[in-house]
């Protein structure tokens, strides 16, 4: 399973990076509009921090619009993956970009049929909102099975790409739903490395060790 860090913070970036479990970045335009920096400037100032993908997103709502932020975006670096809304005019960009080999990745995804269009249009990525599904009441991670579920009976090569992650129950459930990739806020994932035990276990351990040194 692969894990992307979902901000545009660059320290948030270096520093999970640093951490070695880090494989690729997802943006969105909130998470760019914190930074205070350009879309262009700041991906390219991931790439040079982060060998894997990173995901920009279109603003245009039509896919003559989008195509040309695209064709714009994918020349910063051969790492951006085109992020895409699910939306008619997505999916027609989405078709185009796939037939020019360009990675893409379709957001805001709510549905298993949403996600079954994405992948017949070749999408290099299909990004199911887990939290925000939770948000209105729903289960987000049954949308992660059922997707794991459509794709597996046709052997659709499109990577499932857990989003909108609260929490480190979220990473455990995507992974045990067969998310091909997880992208989770730095917050959430300093925490999965924490246990009470593990700190606990080691401050005995050290402890044991520096009686044993008297
Ligand atoms: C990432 O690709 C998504 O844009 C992001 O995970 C959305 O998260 P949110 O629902 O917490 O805004």
């Amino acid at each position: 399973m692969e894990f992307f860090i979902d901000t545009g913070d660059i320290e948030e970036i270096k520093e999970s990076y640093s951490w070695g479990v880090i494989d690729g970045v997802t943006t969105n335009p909130s998470l760019v509009a914190k930074t205070g920096v350009d879309q262009k400037t700041l991906i390219k100032n991931i790439a040079e921090i982060v060998d894997g993908p990173i995901s920009a997103e279109v603003i245009s709502t039509d896919s003559e619009g989008m195509l040309k932020e695209a064709y714009d975006l994918a020349k910063i670096h051969d790492n951006v993956v085109i992020k895409l809304p699910m939306t008619i005019e997505g999916m027609k960009a989405c078709h185009r970009l796939s037939a020019d080999k360009i990675k893409t990745n379709v957001t805001l995804i709510f549905s298993a049929n949403q996600a079954l269009l994405a992948a017949k249009n070749g999408a290099t990525y299909v990004s199911p909102f887990i939290g925000r599904l939770d948000d209105i009441g729903q289960t987000g991670n049954y949308l992660i099975q059922e997707i794991r579920t459509v794709f597996d009976n046709y052997g659709m090569e499109t990577k499932i790409l857990a989003a909108s992650i609260r929490h480190t129950d979220h990473v455990k459930a995507s992974a045990l739903m067969g998310s091909d990739v997880a992208t989770i806020p730095f917050k959430v994932l300093k925490q999965l490395f924490h246990h009470p035990l593990t700190v606990s276990g080691l401050e005995q351990f050290l402890a044991d060790h520096a009686k044993s040194q008297k």
